[in-house]
């Protein structure tokens, strides 16, 4: 139990950090939680026209999620890699460090899903560009491929992660609700537009 509890704090403390925010700041840049849809993701930060942050912040926020997952398997086992993966999502989403108001889920359900099954995480990547390519929509594309990926883990042969990421896609719905909102009445807005 003592190694899942730490296994919790490391994945926690990793997944709370909020790159988005800590890029477009030490850039200059404000708040990022005052631009567009107030996210700190990288969808958001895209909308302040800077695509290097924005490409940092996907593979930041990305890999805490790896890292805490790798980690914590090579310490303590499969058991606490899944509670240090559940649990990097959960700081992502709400970190204290900003009274637990924190993003969207995608970038790290991504580096998760490399850490458990980096098949489908490809699979994830592959189902989101073309998603975004057809329909230029970020959130569109995140909620297509993380309805995708639970099947996909079962079909490549993993049930117990299916579960896990199951849980996470529900999460990560919610999270878009307001997104959901915009894309039913149409005003949601395409990547790569300015705030
Ligand atoms: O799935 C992408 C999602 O994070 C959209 O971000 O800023 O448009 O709410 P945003």
């Amino acid at each position: 139990p003592l190694a899942l509890i730490a296994a919790a704090v490391l994945g926690y403390l990793l997944g709370s950090i909020p790159f988005g925010l800590v890029l477009t700041r030490a850039a200059g840049l404000g708040d990022i939680r005052a631009i567009g849809s107030g996210n700190i993701g990288t969808t958001n930060v895209l909308r302040t026209g800077r695509k290097d942050l924005a490409a940092a912040t996907l593979l930041l926020d990305a890999i805490k999620g790896t890292i805490a997952v790798l980690i914590a398997r090579y310490f303590w086992g499969v058991e606490a890699a899944i509670v240090a993966g559940l649990f990097a999502f959960i700081g992502h989403i709400f970190p204290v460090w900003l009274k637990f108001k924190g993003g969207k889920g995608v970038a790290t359900y991504l580096g998760l899903l490399a850490a458990f099954a980096w098949p489908v995480a490809i699979v994830f990547a592959l189902v989101w560009i073309a998603v975004a390519y057809t329909t230029r929509y970020s959130s569109a594309s995140a909620l297509t491929a993380s309805l995708v990926s639970p099947i996909a883990l079962l079909l490549f042969g993993y049930p117990r992660e299916a579960i896990l990421f199951a849980l996470l896609s529900v999460a990560l719905w919610y999270m878009h609700r307001a997104n959901i909102g915009r894309l039913l009445d149409g005003t949601e807005s395409k990547i790569g537009k300015k705030a």
